[in-house]
């Protein structure tokens, strides 16, 4: 099964992308991830993917798409994947489409968690990640029980540079998946929409009721 998690900065992709990857059996792509994996590693392709991300902006799509294209195309995607932050536009999600298609898959669902603008502001100020092994906490809404420490791996907990309050901005301004987006899976037939502004526990719930 071939999923896509849609939804602004701040919406919950990357929280509820790690619960619905530990109750299924499928990979989680960040595209977000690989990103930073590429900043912190100080690669050619983190130096320009950078320049965007601190900015707010999109990485361009030839890039992304041939950094994700790259990483669909090894063994441990072949049996399925739920891709959190891609695609962000109608080129890449035809891009994704095209590469399935040439497998003999398809994007089986595309699910949109919308929350509102004042909800995202808070989630991404108050967002933590695991220096280590990239769990996701808010310090309101999900705490780790130490605090600056991982419950899972104990290590350090970091706030993301593009969760600065004049970086959030940009992304909520540039960064919501846009409407043709949207209309290219309605049209698919495979767009769910999933209300964002509840409990953790609940959104995982309506997410993998849509699913299966
Ligand atoms: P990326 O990392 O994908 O960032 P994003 O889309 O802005 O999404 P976020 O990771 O900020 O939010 P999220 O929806 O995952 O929310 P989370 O689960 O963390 O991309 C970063 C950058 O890389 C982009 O700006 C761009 O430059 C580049 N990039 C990436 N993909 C690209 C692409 N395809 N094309 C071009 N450029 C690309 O949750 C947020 C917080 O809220 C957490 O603290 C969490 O604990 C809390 N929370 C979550 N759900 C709930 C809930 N139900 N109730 C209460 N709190 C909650």
């Amino acid at each position: 099964m071939f999923v896509v998690l849609l939804g602004p900065p701040g919406a919950g992709k990357g929280t509820q992308a790690q619960r619905i990857a530990e109750a299924t059996r499928l990979l989680h792509i960040s595209t977000g991830d690989m990103f930073r994996e590429n900043v912190k590693n100080e690669t050619e392709l983190g130096k320009l993917a950078k320049t965007f991300m601190d900015r707010g902006e999109l990485v361009p799509d030839e890039v992304t798409i041939k950094m994700l294209l790259e990483r669909i195309g090894r063994p441990d995607a072949s049996a399925g994947v739920m891709f959190d932050g891609f695609p962000r536009n109608v080129v890449q999600a035809q891009a994704l489409d095209d590469a399935l298609a040439a497998g003999g898959n398809r994007i089986d669902r595309a699910l949109l968690i919308s929350v509102p603008d004042e909800e995202l502001i808070a989630r991404l100020g108050g967002r933590w990640i695991c220096r280590d092994c990239g769990r996701l906490y808010h310090e309101r809404n999900d705490p780790p029980k130490v605090a600056g420490k991982c419950d899972h791996c104990g290590g350090e907990l970091y706030q993301r540079e593009d969760d600065r309050p004049e970086v959030v901005r940009t992304r909520l301004e540039k960064q919501k998946p846009p409407a043709a987006l949207i209309d290219h899976y309605r049209a698919a037939g495979s767009l769910r929409e999933i209300d964002g502004q509840r409990s953790l526990d609940a959104v995982t719930a309506s997410l993998l009721e849509a699913i299966r």
